[in-house]
């Protein structure tokens, strides 16, 4: 089997966006069968190390029929070199990726998930830790239409 494409995705607390990300993208990659994706997600803080995600992120990803039980982790300068693909929420964290990496050399890697949609115009997917239930509607809204052309991207780039 060719060698899996790993992905990473980057949010702040590891707890509301990039943990979706990760149970959206799963979810997309089981429903196509397209097992040499290797999936994973990260904070760049590491304030709630060992948690499982928000319990309102977990309940508006429950009515869309995914499960949420990754445990956060912060991110580590090494899996810029593990992860092919490196997907940031916002462009905060997308700055602190880039300082984890001063020379630049995987740059080319570290990707905002909003590029890949097609649905949204938003540049940025916004931190729902703060506001309302309605935050967390839009991040999963986000998240489908970025997965979604993020698989194409992978696919295009693998077959
Ligand atoms: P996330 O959301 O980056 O999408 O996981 C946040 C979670 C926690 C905090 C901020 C954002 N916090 O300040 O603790």
């Amino acid at each position: 089997m060719a060698k899996p494409i790993r992905v990473l995705f980057v949010c702040l607390g590891n707890i509301c966006r990039s943990p979706a990300a990760e149970g959206v993208m799963r979810a997309l990659v089981a429903r196509e069968g397209c097992n040499e994706i290797e999936i994973d997600s990260a904070g760049t803080a590491g304030w709630h190390c060992g948690k499982l995600p928000d319990e309102r992120m977990r309940q508006a990803a429950r009515a869309r029929g995914l499960d949420l039980n990754s445990r956060a982790r912060q991110v580590m300068p090494d899996d810029l070199e593990k992860f092919d693909l490196v997907v940031a929420m916002d462009e905060s964290n997308r700055r602190d990726l880039c300082s984890l990496d001063p020379e630049g050399r995987r740059t080319s890697k570290i990707r905002l998930l909003c590029d890949f949609c097609s649905q949204h115009d938003n540049r940025e997917v916004p931190d729902p830790y703060y506001g309302g239930a309605e935050g967390f509607e839009q991040v999963l809204d986000l998240l489908e239409d970025g997965c979604a052309g993020l698989l194409a991207h992978v696919k295009s780039h693998t077959h």
